[in-house]
C-alpha cells in the first residue's frame, strides 16, 4: 500500500531499522521489490534516478506508484539525486512520495536556497524531502564524483542546514560511495556519531552495496534509517541477461523477465533482511 516516505522512516527510526530504498527503472524491477518486500513481510521504497525519469517520463512513475499501492506491504516511491527544478515538478505533479533535492555539487549557500525552495515546494504538495550535505563519491547513472571531489559531512553545517532547509530526511557522507568501494569501506562512525548528537530527523546513507553486516549495524544504531541500494541488484539483473545471451535455447521473453526478476527479488531480499526491515511491515 503506497504510504509516505516520512511515515516509513519514521517508523524505522522508532524501532531501530531501516528501510531499503532501491534503484529500478523497468517492470522487472518494480515486481522484484514488491515480490522481496512481501516475501520478507518488509516495507520498502522504490527510487527513480533523473536520466531513468528522463527515459520513462510520467508513465514509469505511474507504474511505481501502481505497483507501491497494490503491494501487501507499506511502500513509496522516491526521486533519487535531482537537481533539476522542472523535473521535481513533474514528480511532484505524479505523485511521487519524496524527492532528493540534491544540491550538493553547489556551495553551501546555494545548496541550502535551492533545498529550500524545493522543500516548500514538495511540502505544498504533501510530499517530504531528502537533501544532501557533503558530497559523495563513486558513479551513479553514468555519472561520476571523482574521490578528490568528495566531501564529508560536517556535522555543525549538517545542523544549520536542516534547522534552515525544513528537511525532512539528511543524507549523509561519512566514507560511503556509490558503487565500487576500492578496497574495505572505511566509514567514519565518529562524524556519523556527531551528526546524530545534533540531528533528530532520519538518516540517509547513500552507497549501500558492498557494505558488510557489522557496518550496516552500525549506521543503523548511529540513526541511519534509509539505506540506498542500486549497485548489487542492477549488476545481477544484468549478469543474468548477460547469460542469456549466451544460452540461445531459452527464447521465451516472458520466462526470462521472470527469472531476472527472481534473481534481483534474491539480492533484495538479502538486504532487507540485513537492514532488520523484514518482518516490520
Ligand atoms: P550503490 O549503487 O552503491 O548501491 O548506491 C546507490 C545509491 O546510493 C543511490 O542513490
Amino acid at each position: 500500500m503506497l504510504t509516505s516516505t516520512k511515515e516509513l522512516l519514521e517508523a524505522a527510526q522508532k524501532q531501530s531499522y531501516a528501510v531499503g530504498a532501491f534503484n529500478m527503472y523497468n517492470l522487472e524491477g518494480a515486481k522484484a521489490v514488491v515480490n522481496a518486500a512481501e516475501a520478507e513481510n518488509s516495507p520498502a521504497m522504490f527510487q527513480i534516478l533523473p536520466n531513468v525519469l528522463n527515459y520513462g517520463g510520467s508513465a514509469l512513475i505511474a507504474m511505481f506508484l501502481e505497483a507501491a499501492d497494490s503491494a501487501k506491504v507499506p511502500m513509496s516511491v522516491h526521486l533519487d539525486h535531482c537537481d533539476d527544478r522542472a523535473m521535481i515538478g513533474t514528480a511532484l505533479e505524479a505523485g511521487i512520495q519524496s524527492i532528493l533535492a540534491d544540491g550538493s555539487t553547489l556551495s553551501f549557500q546555494d545548496n541550502l536556497a535551492f533545498t529550500q525552495e524545493m522543500t516548500d515546494f514538495a511540502h505544498a504538495k504533501g510530499s517530504t524531502v531528502e537533501a544532501e550535505v557533503g558530497r559523495i563519491s563513486g558513479t551513479e547513472d553514468g555519472m561520476t564524483v571523482a574521490e578528490k571531489e568528495a566531501k564529508m559531512t560536517d556535522p555543525e553545517e549538517a545542523k544549520e542546514f536542516v534547522a534552515k532547509s525544513g528537511v525532512d530526511f539528511l543524507a549523509v557522507t561519512i566514507g560511503n560511495v556509490h558503487g565500487k568501494y576500492h578496497g574495505e569501506p572505511q566509514l567514519d562512525f565518529d562524524r556519523l556519531a556527531k551528526i546524530r548528537e545534533k540531528l533528530q530527523i532520519p538518516l540517509v546513507l547513500h552507497g549501500a552495496s558492498g557494505l558488510p553486516a557489522t557496518m550496516i549495524q552500525q549506521s543503523i544504531e548511529l540513526g541511519v534509517c534509509k539505506f540506498n541500494v542500486n549497485s548489487e541488484v542492477r549488476k545481477t539483473y544484468l549478469a543474468f541477461w548477460r547469460e542469456y545471451g549466451r544460452t540461445e535455447s531459452k527464447s521465451d521473453l516472458l520466462d526470462c523477465q521472470k527469472s531476472a526478476t527472481a534473481a534481483m527479488q534474491e539480492v533484495i531480499a538479502e538486504k532487507m533482511r540485513l537492514f532488520g526491515s523484514a518482518g516490520k511491515a
